[in-house]
């Protein structure tokens, strides 16, 4: 957070499966539209907040399946856990004010007399969450007895039936709403309360969310019926709240567009880049723009023509150079003839390219320095390269490449040289 100096445009505060991630679908392709749109357009003024009901055990593993983009923040086990940045720094302030009337001895003792609960994964038994899969035909008797064995002892629990057959059990003050809201006062004491928030989600344990005030909130077009169920008991009268027509990643950017919230164009839904000409140089543009290019080039899915790589050349500089990840030095012309020869190789396969924390720095005037991580993913195997990108601004001109220079991403399982292009 502490890159921004102003009070973000906006902060998407998404949950994952079968919000932000659609298990339906295996190209990604509303993920994947809703990730060059972040980066193109919201990256670098906006916050992403990620709420997801995983422990950060499965929430990881997610990340190695999924091309999910880094969030500036992560709230996990159902708002229970507040992470920040790419080091997932945890919040301990928000720990201890969890701790209050909370006994997680007594609550798994309590829950375990219930023959109808089966106890969820041990990753998934959090300090502040304890987690059951349930019947739906039996959840909503379960949770009355279990509050009211809960109330008599003293113990301000919460129980929350998610997706059809999760209940978990929280402290009072914890859950996606509550964390959300203390999100909000945090950033607002340090000046960096969000022009629009915009929450999202498809399940029972999301509702929350769209109860935290002045928060814009978007239900998927696939959300649980718990969800759409407390929605007409709860909020069926709040214009601030859709249900949108579009499945998960989809719904989001719909959202977005419907409460005019920002640019709702993914870069992705334009085909043709030539013709694509932004008013503003923003050299985060270019970047996620070409690599876009890349991924359709090796697709086969833009014309082999002789324009693209004209126009590629005329805006590189003649002596740019490209530092490859096994550290040849190569020019940044000679990389674009090559790239010729690529046309379509990855023709009917699962290859996608995205760009993740693109973030541009104007060092001098006319200089800027754009870094990002370029991720290829090629059928099960995903290889990412940290980026830096130099380019040069002249007056009437656009931009110019001066310098590629590309390492191995510390979290790039594979690190394999051969047949990376760029
Ligand atoms: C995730 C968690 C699970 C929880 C569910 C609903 O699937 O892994 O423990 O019960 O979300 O919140
Ligand atoms: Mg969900």
């Amino acid at each position: 957070m502490e890159r921004l100096t102003s009070p973000p445009r906006l902060m998407i505060v998404s949950d994952l499966d079968h919000t932000m991630v659609d298990h339906h679908d295996p190209e990604n392709l509303s993920l994947l539209r809703f990730n060059s749109l972040w980066e193109h357009a919201y990256r670098h003024d906006s916050l992403l907040v990620f709420s997801t009901g995983r422990s950060p055990t499965l929430y990881k593993e997610l990340r190695k399946e999924k091309p999910l983009l880094t969030p500036d923040i992560t709230i996990m086990s159902v708002g229970t856990e507040i992470t920040y940045g790419n080091s997932m720094v945890p919040d301990h302030g928000w720990v201890e004010t969890l701790n209050n009337k909370w006994d997680l001895g007594f609550v798994k003792e309590e829950a375990g007399k219930f023959p109808e609960l089966k106890l969820q994964a041990e990753t998934e038994q959090r300090p502040h969450k304890v987690s059951f899969y349930v019947d739906k035909s039996k959840a909503q008797e379960v949770t009355k007895e279990l509050s009211q064995r809960f109330l008599k002892r003293g113990l301000d629990v919460k129980i929350i039936y998610s997706g059809g057959m999760d209940l978990d059990i929280l402290p009072q003050g914890a859950g996606k709403g509550q964390a959300l809201a203390y999100l909000l006062k945090k950033l607002k004491t340090e000046g960096k309360l969000p022009v629009n928030t915009l929450a999202c989600g498809d399940s029972g344990n999301d509702a929350e969310l769209f109860s935290i005030p002045d928060v814009y909130g978007v239900m998927v077009s696939n959300a649980q019926e718990e969800l759409l169920k407390w929605h007409a008991e709860n909020a069926k009268d709040n214009p601030k709240v859709i249900h949108a027509k579009e499945r998960c990643a989809g719904g989001i950017i719909q959202a977005i567009g419907h409460f005019k919230l920002g640019p709702n164009l993914s870069p992705r839904d334009v085909s043709d880049f030539l013709e694509c000409k932004v008013e503003n140089v923003n050299p985060g543009h270019e970047v996620v723009k070409f690599f876009l290019f890349y991924e359709r080039w090796r697709r086969g899915e833009v014309e082999n023509s002789e324009a693209y790589t004209a126009s590629l050349k005329a805006s590189s500089h003649p002596g740019g150079v490209f530092v490859h990840p096994s550290g040849t030095e190569k020019s940044l012309r000679d990389t674009i003839d090559e790239l010729r020869k690529y046309h379509g190789d990855k023709q009917g396969k699962k290859f996608r390219v995205w760009a993740d924390q693109v973030l541009a720095t104007d060092t001098t005037p006319g200089t800027w320095i754009v870094k990002l991580d370029k991720w290829e993913q090629d059928g099960e195997e995903r290889r990412g390269c940290t980026t830096t990108v130099k380019f040069t601004a002249k007056e009437g001109e656009g931009l110019v490449w001066e310098h590629v220079q590309q390492t191995w991403s510390e979290e790039s399982k594979v690190k394999d040289d051969s047949s990376w292009i760029i």
